[in-house]
């Protein structure tokens, strides 16, 4: 059995003040809507990534009544330290935070994160038992170039070193967030055939190296140009266990559309 994760990634957008509408909105949106399970049993599974300044404990409580869990969109591998602009996982675990997001495909492009720096990020949230969703993907010139699954496949290794042959114990989640890199923000969603195509190799990869029961059992989650009207479509498929949304994370809405898929 998998879990499912429903995720939202809200990058460098909203403040303090609309988080705490959104999540008011979202509660709204979700208790007009016949819940499919009983809200304990789902709680886990639901994470928004807000920047940074909306991880307080005012926004947590009301994140906390629409369900959903709070994560942070990065963490550094040192505990502290001079590391201008990072995160520390502990500071985040102490206030409360339990879900990390690491090497984002933007973290990737722009900010020059890389398999060795990704893997880092990895080994400390693993250290802190913080859940993680670790995102891979290739870009449109990767893929039109036949280079998708070696992409993968390296960037994949980065984060099958980290574990050693194990997926770890405990309640943490540990996902893995296959977003093809031409498919986000852009509208272009992968097809769900496209999208299980790849998902279906990352299990066959991931089979060889943490053995065919761990690796069925870890959540594979699909991101990009996700919306209320395709995710059931992708949720459908044999190996995608769960969705990271960007965009459409932003419309209470929508997210609350893609909760009750
Ligand atoms: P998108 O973003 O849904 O806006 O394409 C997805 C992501 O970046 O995680």
């Amino acid at each position: 059995m998998r879990t499912r994760v429903l995720a939202g990634n809200w990058k460098m957008n909203f403040g303090p003040a609309e988080a705490l509408a959104y999540f008011t909105e979202l509660e709204k949106q979700l208790n007009a809507r016949a819940p499919s399970a009983p809200p304990s049993q789902v709680a886990a599974c639901r994470v928004i990534f807000p920047p940074a300044y909306a991880l307080g404990p005012e926004i947590q409580k009301a994140a906390a009544r629409a369900h959903v869990k709070l994560g942070a969109q990065n963490l550094h591998w040192e505990e502290k330290g001079a590391f201008t602009g990072e995160l520390s996982g502990a500071t985040l675990k102490s206030i409360g935070i339990e879900w990390v997001l690491i090497a984002h495909s933007e973290r990737r492009q722009f900010f020059g994160e890389t398999d060795e720096t990704a893997a880092k990020r990895l080994s400390r949230a693993l250290t802190l038992k913080l859940s993680v969703i670790y995102c891979v993907g290739e870009t449109l010139a990767e893929r039109e170039a036949g280079l998708t699954e070696a992409v993968l496949a390296r960037q994949l290794d980065a984060f099958l070193s980290v574990l050693r042959g194990k997926l770890p114990a405990g309640p943490a989640i540990l996902s893995l967030a296959y977003e093809p890199v031409w498919a986000i923000g852009t509208g272009k969603t992968a097809t769900p055939d496209q999208a299980q195509q790849a998902h279906a190799f990352l299990r066959k990869k991931t089979a060889v190296s943490l053995g065919a029961d761990d690796a069925g059992r870890l959540p594979l989650l699909y991101g990009g140009s996700v919306t209320a009207e395709n995710a059931a479509a992708l949720l459908a498929k044999s190996d995608i266990d769960g969705v990271l949304v960007g965009g459409a994370s932003l419309k209470p809405d929508q997210f609350a559309r893609i909760l009750e898929t």
